[in-house]
């Protein structure tokens, strides 16, 4: 397991939540420094996808969102470690936050990358892709935003393929391609890494935003 390492400074990249307490709307200008767009990872982990995505689209602004402060670390000093100025790690309630904080229409993209599929029956109320979080993530998108979802829980996707179906405001769009990847950084994220190493399956889903002016 890897540790945070104490003496690396990563407060460039690693937001303090106590600094912007309340329910006031985050202000991406600020947070990046202009007016770059913005793409939210909720769950980000040990950071792989920010860190890989944020290097291949310098021109985006990269905001993860993880619950566990000791990951957000983590993610954050892999941000730093690669030099990366356009990553940001907000640790604390994604739920909240889009629900709460986000401005609407503020976001290129949103990604959701294997959530805790939660598997006992009762906790299931506990997943963070919910329906709450669909109308989040609807309301969050600029229009034609996209939103790319991953699990390696077939009946997780059937549900998270359920909710999107019914709900107008978005289209179904192809699944952006893998590929077999040739080295660590090839994997989306930590978790598809260790998935498809397993030789477990993964399921994917992309959808796209569509403009109120489309929808009848
Ligand atoms: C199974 S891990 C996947 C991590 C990463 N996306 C990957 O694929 O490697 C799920 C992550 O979501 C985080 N998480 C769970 N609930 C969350 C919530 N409500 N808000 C933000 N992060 C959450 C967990 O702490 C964990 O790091």
């Amino acid at each position: 397991m890897t540790r945070p390492r104490a003496d690396l400074d990563v407060s460039s990249v690693l937001l303090d939540p106590a600094a912007r307490p309340g329910d006031d709307p985050l202000r991406w200008a600020e947070l990046f420094g202009d007016d770059r767009p913005v793409v939210v990872e909720i769950g980000s982990g040990k950071g792989l996808f920010l860190a890989n995505a944020a290097a291949k689209r310098p021109g985006l602004g990269f905001f993860g969102i993880e619950i566990a402060r000791k990951y957000a670390r983590l993610a954050a000093e892999r941000a730093v470690k690669a030099g990366l100025t356009n990553v940001r790690l907000w640790p604390g309630d994604a739920g909240h936050l889009m629900a709460r904080r986000v401005v609407a229409a503020s976001l290129r993209e949103v990604h959701v990358y294997f959530p805790d599929p939660w598997w006992k029956k009762r906790h299931k109320k506990r997943r963070v892709f919910n329906e709450t979080l669909v109308g989040s993530i609807a309301r969050a998108l600029e229009p034609e935003g996209e939103l790319h979802v991953a699990t390696d829980v077939e009946e997780y996707h059937g549900v998270i393929r359920e909710l999107m179906a019914v709900d107008i405001r978005f289209v179904e769009i192809d699944v952006p391609p893998l590929g077999e990847p040739e080295s660590d950084h090839d994997y989306l994220t930590n978790f598809e890494r260790k998935y498809r190493i397993e030789g477990r399956p993964v399921h994917r889903s992309s959808y796209r935003r569509v403009a109120e002016t489309l929808i009848a």
